[in-house]
């Protein structure tokens, strides 16, 4: 399989690229030019397409032939760039691609999440500050993933926990509404988000679903599987 890896430098990248040559995917990354460096380890298996993610002749050349896109969703500055990112890439993806998108848990595709008070506010005053300070627009990456949730394509929206780093536990769990109990431990190791992003290209089941995601090994995880066993 030819897969593009759009954001391929980032922290979720490189765990995706390796991921991918583990399975002997033929690999494009994206990266911005001065982050080219960040993927010397991988500079003799991947080509990579330097540029930022939301220009739209990069990401036509990088998407060509490639029947696997995953793209890291990141809303960064206020000038619509996770919008434009997902725009360029359900433009220029082959039309029958698998296009895999990242995001996090505020990311609501049919308004049926539950989400904590301490969640809701944690997201405005964060969302506010980021955008006063010009750095980050998150309402620009619900405007990206609308437009993904709209198109024909065949998308998956991967909503991440909270991450953090460390050897895999496995392939993470997931379910279709944040506030599901299953979900609760709200964690997951960034290696395994990275895993379930791969694994989501051979997956068709996802076509279409919005999966919040959690550690197979966190405690909410764990204790649904025993209630399930029971
Ligand atoms: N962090 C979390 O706790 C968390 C939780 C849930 C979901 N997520 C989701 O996980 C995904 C990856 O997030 P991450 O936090 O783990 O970060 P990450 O993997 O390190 O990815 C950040 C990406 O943004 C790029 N980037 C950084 N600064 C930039 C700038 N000023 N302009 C343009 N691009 C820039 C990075 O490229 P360079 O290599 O060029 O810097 C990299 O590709 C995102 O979709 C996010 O919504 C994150």
């Amino acid at each position: 399989m030819k897969v593009c890896i759009i954001g391929a430098s980032g922290k979720l990248g490189r765990y995706m690229v390796q991921h991918c040559l583990d399975r002997g995917y033929e690999v494009v990354g994206v990266c911005r030019p001065k982050s080219v460096e960040k993927l010397e380890a991988f500079r003799d298996q991947i080509r990579i397409e330097p540029g930022a993610t939301n220009d739209r002749d990069v990401i036509r050349r990088a998407v060509a032939g490639c029947e696997g896109v995953l793209t890291v969703l990141v809303p960064w500055g206020v000038n619509d760039y996770a919008s434009g990112t997902a725009q360029a890439v359900l433009d220029y993806a082959e039309p029958d691609a698998r296009l895999i998108f990242s995001c996090g848990w505020h990311i609501s595709k049919d308004g049926q999440d539950i989400y904590s008070r301490k969640f809701l506010m944690l997201l405005k005053v964060a969302g506010w500050i980021a955008r006063t300070l010009r750095l980050v627009d998150i309402d620009n990456q619900v405007e990206a993933c609308r437009r993904i949730f709209a198109s024909p394509l065949q998308w998956t929206v991967v909503r991440g926990s909270e991450l953090e780093e460390g050897e895999s536990e496995g392939l993470p769990v997931w379910s279709e509404h944040i506030g599901d109990p299953i979900l609760a431990s709200n964690r997951t190791r960034r290696i395994d988000f990275a895993l379930f992003m791969v694994e989501a290209l051979t997956n068709d089941t996802l076509i279409h679903e919005a999966p919040a995601i959690v550690s197979c090994q966190s405690e909410s995880a764990l204790a649904h599987a025993a209630q399930s066993a029971s």
